[in-house]
């Protein structure tokens, strides 16, 4: 095989992010949206110390090679989700593993704006590799390796987005655990991106240092608490309820300080258009805020998407859930 492709998806963080990281549950989505690469052998383009990866992906205007940037942080997870592939197959290498491989392919979720963005990047890259060395992975495999990956970009991620981007679908997260698939109802959501970047690793530092790691602060408590109705809102198909949950959330998250005035804004004004609840999600300190609706209520997204617009922020629409 001289190319092969992966797909790996974007996620939304309904509820309970920060406090996952605690052992709580979260409830998450994937997205329909994601990243797309292909991998192909680069014949005769050995590197000079083994493997040499390329990454082009024009829409997040990245463009990566590890023989020229070996410290470049996307660099450097390629690495360690093809070591840790190689090392899934026993250290027997792949046909790839002394030459040049070069991936590029689509983005269709913004970059580092708390949808899951490396996550769906490590997954493709790890699927792409895997097909390419021929070689069938299964859903841990593709875990595993990604989650190589995502260490590079986050420290100790809670491993939330590795799991939904590998399985698509919504469900619970918590650490211990990993991801229970959960089906969610038809619900809308209206995602508008704060158009400031941020760190997941900086985010989750202040929440340990606001709370000093302590599992039983009052905020991460609420958090929790917020979840838990959320997931009986979500049993009951009461998407109301959902909506007030995710209010109540997006309170303790502004109090633990991962808000900005921006988000907090969007949320005032999805919930003035209509809105049946908003919040940030995801790390917080920029990125995204979703705003939820009923299934269809294209006229209530639309006036969210005009609300949001109207600042200058970049919105898109998505449909979750079945029946
Ligand atoms: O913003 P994202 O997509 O990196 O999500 C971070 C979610 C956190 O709960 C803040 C951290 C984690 O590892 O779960």
């Amino acid at each position: 095989m001289t190319s092969a492709v992966g797909v790996g998806f974007g996620k939304v963080i309904l509820l309970g992010e920060h406090a996952v990281v605690y052992g709580y549950p979260a409830l998450a989505a994937a997205l329909p949206q994601g990243v797309t690469l292909v991998a192909a052998l680069q014949p005769g383009d050995r590197g000079a110390h083994g493997l040499r990866l390329t990454l082009e992906l024009e829409s997040w205007r990245l463009a990566v090679d590890t023989a020229a940037l070996p410290e470049h942080p996307v660099s450097q997870a390629l690495c360690a989700i093809a070591a840790e592939l190689v090392k899934g197959w026993g250290g027997d290498a792949p046909s790839w593993s002394g030459g040049a491989v070069r991936l590029h392919g689509t983005a269709e979720i913004w970059p580092s704006a708390g949808l899951g963005s490396s996550a769906a990047l490590a997954v493709a890259a790890a699927r792409a590799l895997g097909a390419l060395a021929g070689r069938a992975l299964d859903d841990a495999a593709v875990r595993a390796a990604a989650s190589a990956g995502e260490r590079v970009f986050h420290g100790q991620p809670s491993g939330l987005d590795v799991a939904l981007a590998t399985s698509g679908g919504a469900g619970v997260f918590e650490r211990q655990g990993g991801l229970v698939p959960l089906p969610l109802p038809r619900l809308g959501l209206v995602i508008g991106h704060s158009g400031a970047p941020r760190s997941t690793a900086a985010m989750v530092a202040r929440v340990a240092e606001r709370t000093a790691g302590d599992r039983d602060d009052v905020r991460l408590r609420e958090l929790g608490q917020a979840t838990a109705r959320g997931l009986s809102a979500v049993a009951a198909r009461d998407l109301p309820a959902l909506g007030a949950a995710m209010d109540a959330a997006h309170g303790q998250l502004a109090a633990l300080g991962v808000s900005t005035d921006r988000l907090d804004e969007m949320c005032a004004l999805a919930r003035g258009a209509g809105a049946l609840g908003a919040k940030l999600t995801g790390a917080g300190g920029g990125g995204c805020a979703i705003a939820l609706v009923p299934p269809g209520a294209s006229a209530l997204a639309a006036a969210i998407e005009a609300a949001w617009q109207l600042r200058g922020l970049d919105t898109r629409r998505v449909e979750l859930g079945a029946g």
